[in-house]
């Protein structure tokens, strides 16, 4: 099929590039020059795993291309995909002018009937709106074009994993043979006919689904957040309630790993949307204000741990930090917590060196007043504790024995419980996770020690 991919984001990337693979012929758009300048030689404006092989095979093959003009992309093609961000607006709703910029432009240089696929996050009512802008232009839905709502549900780091598993594919459309059309460019990803496959729905409820899908994955990991609270307080451990809970076929074990609360650029932003969609429409959704609430203290009770474990003050004191992009792989750092907890830190008198193996130069365009380090040892050196705040492969795997050796104080705040902690206890760290149990803060309690002294 005939494909131009409008943004050249993540999302649309990863879409351009995938479709591309799958055989078709795909036009990437963007109106940023010097970005697709360096998309036709190759180069990728973000880190994703996976994804500049694909782009570089598939430019190769002649089966994709970049350019500015969308007039040429349009025009060769039979399915028009907006992938474009629709980004929070401080009043907290979807902030739609690209959509609506796009859309205007869309209409200047359509000839001919084309499908109009909205792969971007929106709210219920968008489609009025860009129905509304092909009508003032005399377009009319059903003759000239038709609108698939196609929501994506790829996790940056995985989103071509996700592009090629697909759990389900969403169609939302008015018109069956538009939504039939576009379902035929991702037949292909359903492998097996046991797999859940492709559903078609009408135009809000794929919008909801997107909204419901990220809304409930943020709702699991503030309950489990709260879980790991109250375990840590009562003396029970979060990984064996999680795994618990997980092996009820109801509810499943995903997203319910503790840590440091839920960031990154979809979560907050889709979880906010949707409250301000509720409350536009007269209905205040407490749940979700909840979930989010819930977000923001974890924050803060990281910071409390923190503090706690170096004996009630942070003034003057050196933290070694271990992360700062909102997941592992990933360079990103929009809406990390890393960043808002190093933020409470500094404000407390605390000064703070850093290392992430990507997101460093992301953050030194945000994250000032901080001292950036060439490796996790270098961040831990000198330093009154370390904090672990992105659960990357490599942070998993360090020479711990050389961590306790570079530290001032042997003190670990685990934020992503990538570590055991009666093994920290045994290597003599002062080591706090999320919700876990260690024999040293049993000991502090009053509780009895549960493993051997050694290493002491
Ligand atoms: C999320 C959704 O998972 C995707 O399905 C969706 O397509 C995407 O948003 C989007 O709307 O574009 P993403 O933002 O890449 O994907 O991030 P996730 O992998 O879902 O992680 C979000 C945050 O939750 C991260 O900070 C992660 O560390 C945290 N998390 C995740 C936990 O704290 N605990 C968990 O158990 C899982």
């Amino acid at each position: 099929m005939r494909v131009c991919v409008v943004g050249t984001g993540y999302v649309g990337l990863v879409t351009g590039a995938a479709l591309a693979s799958l055989g078709n012929s795909v036009i990437c758009i963007d109106r940023d020059e010097e970005k697709i300048a360096n998309l036709k030689t190759g180069n990728i404006p973000f880190y994703e795993k996976g994804l500049e092989g694909l782009v570089t095979k598939n430019l190769s093959a002649r089966r994709l291309s970049f350019t500015t003009n969308l007039a040429t992309g349009v025009t060769s093609s039979d399915v028009i995909f907006i992938a474009v961000g629709t980004p929070l607006r401080p009043t907290g709703g979807a902030d739609l002018s690209q959509i609506i910029s796009v859309t205007k432009d869309l209409v200047k240089v359509m000839a001919g009937y084309k499908i109009i696929v909205v792969k971007s996050t929106v709210p219920v009512g968008t489609s009025e709106l860009i129905l509304d802008i092909f009508a003032r232009e005399g377009r009319a839905e059903g003759e000239d074009f038709d609108m698939v709502f196609n929501p994506e549900f790829l996790r940056e780091g995985d989103a071509l994993y996700d592009f090629f598993h697909p759990t389900r594919i969403v169609i939302g459309s008015n018109n069956e043979r538009a939504g039939q059309k576009v379902a035929e460019l991702f037949k292909p990803l359903i492998k097996k006919p046991e797999e859940p496959g492709i559903i078609f729905t009408t135009i809000a409820n794929a919008k909801m689904i997107k909204y419901a899908a990220n809304t409930f994955l943020a709702s699991r990991i503030s309950f489990i957040n709260e879980i790991a609270n109250i375990c840590e307080r009562v003396g029970a451990d979060v990984r064996e309630v999680a795994k618990g809970l997980g092996y009820d076929r109801r509810l499943g074990n995903g997203y319910l790993s503790a840590g440091i609360g839920f960031g990154g650029p979809c979560l907050t932003k889709d979880l906010k949307a949707l409250i301000k969609m509720a409350q536009d429409h007269g209905y205040e959704p407490y749940h979700l204000k909840s979930i989010l609430e819930k977000n923001e203290h974890q924050v803060r009770e990281v910071v409390r741990k923190i503090k706690e474990a170096m004996g009630g003050t942070l003034y003057n004191k050196r933290i070694g930090i271990l992360g700062l992009a909102f997941k592992a792989e990933t360079s990103d750092v929009r809406n990390s917590n890393a960043l808002r907890i190093i933020e409470l830190l500094k404000d407390q008198g605390a000064t703070i060196r850093a290392y992430d193996p990507l997101a460093m130069p992301e953050a030194k365009r945000i994250l000032l007043s901080v001292e950036y380090a060439r490796d996790a040892y270098s961040a831990a050196e000198g330093s009154n504790a370390l904090v672990i705040l992105t659960d990357w492969d490599e942070f998993k795997d360090l020479d711990l024995g050389r961590i306790k050796k570079l530290l001032a104080t042997p003190i670990i705040i685990d934020g992503r419980n990538i570590y055991e902690p009666d093994k920290m206890a045994e290597m003599g760290f002062n080591y706090r996770g999320v919700g876990r149990q260690s024999p040293e803060a049993n000991l502090a309690k009053g509780g009895r020690r549960t493993l051997p002294k050694t290493g002491r």
